[in-house]
């Protein structure tokens, strides 16, 4: 059973999410996603659209997530490979290199983002709609 770890704040759902849950799910058989809280979004300085209960379920409704745990400060992620059994840590590669000094614990992989999509943008324009 290869399991693999992620990090986000999935706000708004989008196709570049779901491309990356798909991909990250197929390294293996078992996807967590670590789902920061509105607490930890506020100290990044973000504010999402949904709650994190909201964000929380409606990830849970994706067939590729299995599990959803909080992400509430950035140094979790060493602790969370470990009590979770991390065979990957994967992340988009807007994050390339930024979490390499976890190569100790699993195996880091940097996905392709997809382009031209993000929450925010989908927040923007629809603000203008
Ligand atoms: N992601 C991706 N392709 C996109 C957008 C996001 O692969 N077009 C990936 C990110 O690299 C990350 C995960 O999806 O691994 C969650 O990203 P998140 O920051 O929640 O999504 P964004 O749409 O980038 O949100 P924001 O605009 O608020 O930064």
């Amino acid at each position: 059973m290869k399991r693999i770890i992620t990090y986000g704040t999935y706000d708004v759902l989008h196709y570049g999410h779901i491309n990356l849950l798909k991909r990250a799910k197929a390294l293996g058989d078992y996807l967590i996603v670590a789902l920061s809280t509105d607490e930890f979004n506020n100290l990044k300085g973000k504010k999402s659209y949904y709650t994190y209960e909201q964000r929380k379920k409606i990830l849970e409704s994706c067939r590729f997530v299995d599990l959803v745990i909080p992400e509430e400060n950035w140094e979790q992620k060493i602790n969370d490979a470990q009590k979770y059994q991390a065979d990957i840590f994967v992340m988009g590669d807007d994050w390339e290199g930024k979490f390499d000094f976890l190569k100790d614990y699993c195996e880091v992989v940097y996905l392709p983002r997809t382009p031209d999509v993000s929450s925010t943008q989908t927040k923007e324009y629809l603000k203008g709609v």
